[in-house]
């Protein structure tokens, strides 16, 4: 078992760069399967989610070969169809892509259900709807999702009751190789639905409207390989700011895209924080004296979901009553009871959180509930006074490439602990 132990109150100070987006990086290794061909995939993340996409890869019959420590090259040849075990999949949400990926290349698949952080329902009957408009038959079997499309997929129109991410990249992907077109109505716009298009039609699909609500993709004989770089994260971008909003400093952030994290930019403006813009390059300095905001989270280019456990931490340190409304799941507050733990005045109805800003927080053994959750933790350990210890770290690290080393390098007095059974503690860093 890990902990993260962080000694609170230093200010962030220093350059950070940004690693590539999980939300991209997943479907689009997982999405590598439709060519017949090698891929090479560049500025991978080092986290463990993408660590297990690989896995799921191998034991598909992909060649994995790591040419750098973010960069790996698939061989998608010899893949097989067939049963994903369930013990892999679980694990993760973005493993549901195989359901469409697999439809794709060999017109059937058989994917244990889907796992992921736990917001209260998540139901994938968006996917199922999408697939079932394309001509394939879907069934429940003993936790797996059995999907079928004997004549292959062809294509069709898709409306999507309600926003969703995965299904449209699930549509997406098992539309790149169906017969004729299919078009997504009420798609996400997310970067990250973007940078999945981009990949594909580097590899030879014909997606037009990514970014938009409505994609739609002309169905091609066969996809090749190609070389391909993963946009930046700006999910960990944002974390890191909202980190030197309340601990106060100045950090330069590289390798983001600032038109990405213009809403998060705005907000921590709004808040107090001065923010400067390069090509590449954001820079944010804060004095960690904030004001109070309200936060109503909804799909891009709305305020993003992704972000909401981090900016509560940070509103718990800002002047006044803050309203943090979440507008994508059902459950995202289990992070509250942790930080109320260090002293947080928080109070939840239903989807909307009333935070009371407090003079400090104070250092607590807390827990990482979930990845995002898991940051919020960090941020609040870092401009809280005293120790906090942070359990349930392989949360964290599903998302976050080495987020106690560079909070570190920024200055923070952060280190992860490894804790034997006996609870004896050897210090790791
Ligand atoms: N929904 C349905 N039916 C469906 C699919 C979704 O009702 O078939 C609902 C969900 O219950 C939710 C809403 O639609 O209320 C949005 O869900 P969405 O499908 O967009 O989420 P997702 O694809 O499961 C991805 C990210 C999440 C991120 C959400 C929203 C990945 C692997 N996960 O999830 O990321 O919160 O989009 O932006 O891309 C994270 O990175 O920490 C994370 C949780």
């Amino acid at each position: 078992m890990e902990k993260i132990v962080i000694n609170g109150g230093a200010p962030l100070y220093g350059e950070v760069a940004i690693n590539g987006a999980k939300n991209a990086a997943l479907p689009i290794l997982l999405a590598s399967i439709l060519t017949r061909d090698k891929c090479v995939i560049e500025h991978l993340p080092a986290i463990s989610d993408v660590a297990l996409a690989l896995e799921i890869l191998r034991s598909m019959g992909a060649g994995i070969k790591m040419l750098t420590r973010t960069s790996v090259e698939i061989d998608a040849t010899h893949v097989r169809g067939g049963i994903v075990p369930y013990e892999l999949v679980s694990k993760m949400r973005g493993s549901s892509y195989l359901i469409g990926a697999e439809l794709g290349r060999f017109g059937a698949a058989h994917v244990g259900w889907p796992g992921g952080c736990d917001f209260g329902v998540r139901p994938i009957d968006q996917h199922i709807k999408g697939f079932e408009a394309m001509g394939a038959k879907i069934d429940i079997e003993n936790g797996y999702i059995v999907a079928s499309a004997p004549d292959g997929l062809r294509g069709g129109q898709v409306y999507f009751d309600c926003v969703t991410v995965g299904a449209t990249i699930n549509i997406m992907i098992a539309a790149v190789l169906a017969k004729g077109n299919t078009v997504i109505d009420n798609a996400a716009r997310e970067p990250h639905i973007v940078d999945l298009a981009n990949f594909l039609n580097t590899c030879g699909a014909k997606i037009t409207g990514a970014g938009t609500g409505v994609i739609r993709i002309s169905g091609v004989e066969r996809l090749h390989g190609c070389t391909y770089t993963i946009i930046p994260d700006m999910i960990e971008a944002g974390t890191y700011m909202a980190a030197v909003a309340a601990t106060g400093g100045k950090v330069r952030i590289t390798n983001v895209i600032p038109k990405h994290l213009e809403i998060i930019s705005a907000k921590l403006e709004e808040m107090g924080a001065l923010i400067e813009e390069e090509d590449e390059t954001i820079t944010i300095s804060s004095t960690g004296d904030l004001r109070r905001a309200n936060i109503k989270t909804l799909p891009y280019p709305g305020f993003p979901t992704d972000m909401h456990p981090q900016m509560s931490a940070v509103l718990c340190c800002a002047k006044g009553t803050s309203i943090v409304s979440e507008g994508v799941w059902e459950n995202r507050f289990r992070y509250v009871d942790e930080l109320m733990k260090m002293g947080a005045d928080i109070s939840v109805d239903g989807r909307t959180a009333t935070i009371q800003g407090v003079e400090r927080l104070s250092g607590a053994p807390v827990r990482a509930v979930d990845l995002r959750a898991g940051a919020a933790m960090i941020i609040a350990g870092l401009a809280a006074e005293g120790r906090t210890e942070i359990s349930g770290i392989g949360s964290i690290e599903r998302g976050y490439d080495d987020i106690v080393g560079k909070l570190k390098a920024l200055g923070a007095n952060i280190k992860t602990i490894y804790c034997s059974d006996e609870n004896e503690l050897r210090e790791a860093q």
